[in-house]
C-alpha cells in the first residue's frame, strides 16, 4: 500500500517536471524564433540601408569641391562604413535621412566639417619612410644653414600633418641637431584640413605601441611616461609641442596664409587622395611658399612626374625648389 502510494507520488512529480520541462522548452522556442526574426529584420534593413547611387555621387561631388579629394568609383562600401559613424552619433536611422539633412538642409552646412572628417585618410607614424628624415639631418640641414644667413629660424612645414607623428618626428630631428649646433633656432608648423587630428596632434598624447618607431634614447629624452604605471600612455615633452604650431587648412582655400618662406615642406601621403589637375594645382601653391632652393618632401608612392612645377626632382619622393 505505501509502496503503491510512493509510487504514485512519483510518477505525479515525474508528470510535473515533465510539463514543466514542456513549458520551458515552449518559452525557449519561443524566445529563440523571436530572436532570430529580430535577427532576420535586422539583417534585411542593414541590407536595404545603402547609398543610394545618386547619394553616393552627391557626396562624392561634395567632398571634391570642398576638399579636392577624389573618391571616384568603387569606394561605396568605404564611403558606407565612414558615413555611418555620423549616422551613429547623430542617431539617424538612414542614409538617406542623413543625406536629406545634408544636401537640403540649412543646418546641413554645419555637418560638412564632420563630413570631411570622417572622409579623410588619416594613417600615419612616427619615423614613417625614415630616408627623408636621414636626408633632413645629414644633407639638407648642413647646406641649408650654411645658406641661412638671414638671421630667422629655419621652418619646416608638416603639410597634412595627420595626428602629429610626422611634425613631432621632425622636432626630434631638428632638436637633436640643434643640440649639435649651438645657436640654431627652428619652427614648425603642421597643418591639416580635419579637425579631429588636429586635436589629438595639440594634446601629444599616443600609445606605446603608436611610439615604437622612436629610437629608445629619444623616447626617454621626447616623452613622458605617465604617472599610472598602468597606463599605455606616453605624451610628448612640453618643449618639444611648443616647437610646433598646429593649424587647420584645407589645400583648397586660395590663401594658405603662409607669409614667412619656408625651407622644406613635408607633404607626404597627401596628393594621393586628389586628381592630377588638383595635385598640380596644390603644389603650385605650396611650391611658392618654399624659400628658393627650399626642399620639397612627398611620399614615396607619389610622383610630380610631367607636372609644371618650379621645382627639380633631387632623391626619390624628393624635389628642390628652383632659384628664382
Ligand atoms: C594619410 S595622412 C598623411 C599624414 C602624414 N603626412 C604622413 O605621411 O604620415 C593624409 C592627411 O591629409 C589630410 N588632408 C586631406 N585632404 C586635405 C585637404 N584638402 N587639406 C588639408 N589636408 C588634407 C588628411 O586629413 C590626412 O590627415
Amino acid at each position: 500500500m505505501r509502496s503503491s502510494r510512493g509510487a504514485r507520488k512519483l510518477a505525479q512529480a515525474a508528470y510535473r517536471s515533465r510539463q514543466c520541462c514542456c513549458a520551458r522548452r515552449m518559452e525557449v522556442s519561443d524566445w529563440t524564433q523571436e530572436l532570430r526574426r529580430t535577427c532576420q529584420k535586422r539583417v534585411m534593413k542593414e541590407h536595404e540601408d545603402f547609398l543610394s547611387t545618386r547619394d553616393y555621387s552627391r557626396i562624392c561631388a561634395l567632398v571634391y569641391a570642398e576638399a579636392g579629394i577624389h573618391l571616384g568609383t568603387g569606394k561605396k562600401t568605404m564611403l558606407e562604413a565612414r558615413v555611418k559613424r555620423r549616422l551613429k552619433a547623430l542617431q539617424i536611422e538612414s542614409y538617406k535621412e542623413y543625406c536629406d539633412f545634408v544636401f537640403d538642409n540649412q543646418e546641413g552646412r554645419k555637418e560638412l566639417p564632420h563630413l570631411i572628417d570622417v572622409v579623410t585618410t588619416n594613417k600615419t607614424d612616427f619615423f614613417r619612410e625614415p630616408g627623408h628624415f636621414d636626408f633632413l639631418a645629414s644633407r639638407a640641414l648642413p647646406e641649408l644653414m650654411s645658406r641661412n644667413r638671414l638671421g630667422r629660424p629655419l621652418t619646416v612645414w608638416s603639410a597634412g600633418c595627420s595626428s602629429g607623428e610626422e611634425p613631432y618626428t621632425l622636432a626630434i630631428v631638428l632638436s637633436e641637431y640643434g643640440e649639435n649646433h649651438p645657436g640654431f633656432r627652428f619652427r614648425i608648423l603642421a597643418t591639416d584640413i580635419c579637425s579631429t587630428v588636429l586635436n589629438k596632434a595639440d594634446r601629444g598624447v599616443y600609445t606605446k605601441e603608436v611610439v615604437s618607431p622612436i629610437p629608445a634614447p629619444l623616447k626617454r629624452k621626447y616623452l613622458l611616461r605617465s604617472r599610472d604605471p598602468g597606463s599605455n600612455l606616453v605624451r610628448v615633452t612640453p618643449e618639444l609641442r611648443r616647437t610646433v604650431e598646429f593649424r587647420q587648412l584645407n589645400f583648397m582655400d586660395d590663401d594658405y596664409r603662409v607669409t614667412e618662406p619656408v625651407d622644406a615642406i613635408f607633404c607626404r601621403n597627401v596628393i594621393i587622395y586628389f586628381d592630377r589637375p588638383t595635385q598640380e594645382r596644390i603644389l603650385r601653391k605650396l611650391a611658392r611658399c618654399l624659400a628658393p632652393s627650399g626642399y620639397l618632401f612627398v611620399g614615396h608612392s607619389e610622383t610630380l612626374h610631367d607636372m609644371d612645377l618650379p621645382v627639380l626632382p633631387v632623391a626619390p619622393a624628393l624635389y628642390r625648389r628652383i632659384e628664382d
